[in-house]
């Protein structure tokens, strides 16, 4: 999954091979996902913004809750996101209320106070200044309007039939490496941005921040899709995390989850545990906010709301 840090390709946690397990990774969460899209309540005929659309996979879940008179526009940096996502499209009920254009989530292609909602989800974690990209953001607001925010953190991925210790090591490096990456010629990422987004959104401007915490539970036997997503986020965190574990701990990790007939993933009591968060905020167009200001006072706060626990 780490591609380099060049914009005309596929950048940013996305290279073409991604795409599948974006796919993958969607569909094995679509009961909590499609659950985060009812839970905004967005109101029939809004206008939705989907920042960071990639492949369009959030499209048919944000037009079911608009309506057929309602829009969505998918926006993104990469061609073959937007090319995948027109081709996902086509032929579908909402298509007519459907349009992807490359763009930014800085420079939204829309008139300033146009959106209801600009809804973004796994897109955070890309972004080197989210207090500022979510500040540029609020202006293409309508008055009121909301910006969602969704993402993941590792910092609340478990898995039950897995040494702990290991776990904790293997977590370690991924961080030690997400802490030098850019330095080695790669995009910023950070896997543990969804518990910061509540203050991300404060410190950018909006009002009546609301954070939602979504806990995802998986238990053996695994749905295909799901274990597949856990598979390449196993492979994933072991690639980049390799250079700051020992080689023993390469092998155990690789062993747990590549091992064709003892495979953990496979093994009855196996669990996997996460939580993702979607966050939103209202823009106040009437309180300028000032950059200066915008870094000070983000803290980690416990959720204000949790759902199914
Ligand atoms: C991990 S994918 C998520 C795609 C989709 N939102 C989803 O949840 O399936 C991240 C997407 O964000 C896009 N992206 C990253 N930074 C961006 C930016 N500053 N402006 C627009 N798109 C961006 C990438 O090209 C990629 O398609």
């Amino acid at each position: 999954m780490a591609v380099n840090n060049v914009v005309h390709v596929n950048e940013c946690g996305l290279p073409l091979n991604a795409i599948e397990w974006l796919v993958k990774h969607h569909q094995s969460k679509l009961q909590e996902r499609g659950q985060m899209i009812r839970d905004l309540r967005l109101e029939e005929g809004s206008f939705v913004v989907d920042a960071g659309c990639g492949p369009g996979l959030w499209t048919s879940l944000l037009a079911q809750e608009i309506g057929l008179g309602g829009n969505v526009l998918g926006i993104d940096i990469s061609t073959e996101a937007l090319v995948t996502a027109q081709r996902r499209s086509n032929h579908t009920w909402y298509r007519q209320q459907v349009q992807y254009k490359r763009a930014t989530l800085e420079q939204l292609p829309i008139e300033p106070g146009a959106a209801d909602m600009i809804f973004s989800a796994n897109v955070s974690q890309y972004l080197s200044d989210p207090v500022a990209t979510f500040a540029a953001m609020g202006p293409f607001l309508k008055s009121g309007g909301r910006l969602v925010i969704k993402d993941i953190d590792f910092g609340t991925m478990k898995f039950h039939g897995v040494d702990p210790f290991l776990q904790e090591r293997v977590f370690q490096a991924r961080l030690l490496w997400e802490a030098e990456r850019v330095d080695h010629g790669y995009a910023y990422e950070d896997s543990w941005v969804g518990s910061k987004l509540a203050g991300y959104l404060q410190a950018a401007g909006y009002k009546n921040v609301e954070e939602k915490a979504y806990r995802i539970v998986r238990r053996s036997p695994l749905p295909r899709n799901f274990r597949f997503y856990l598979h390449g986020i196993a492979e994933w965190f072991i690639c980049e995390g390799a250079p700051y574990l020992s080689p023993d701990d390469v092998t155990n990790w690789l062993q747990c989850f590549t091992d064709d007939t003892n495979n953990v993933l496979d093994q009855p009591d196996f669990e996997s545990e996460e939580t993702e968060f979607v966050v939103s905020g209202v823009w106040d167009a009437a309180k300028p906010c000032f950059y200066a200001d915008m870094h000070t006072g983000i803290s980690h706060r416990e959720p204000l709301f949790i759902t199914n626990d």
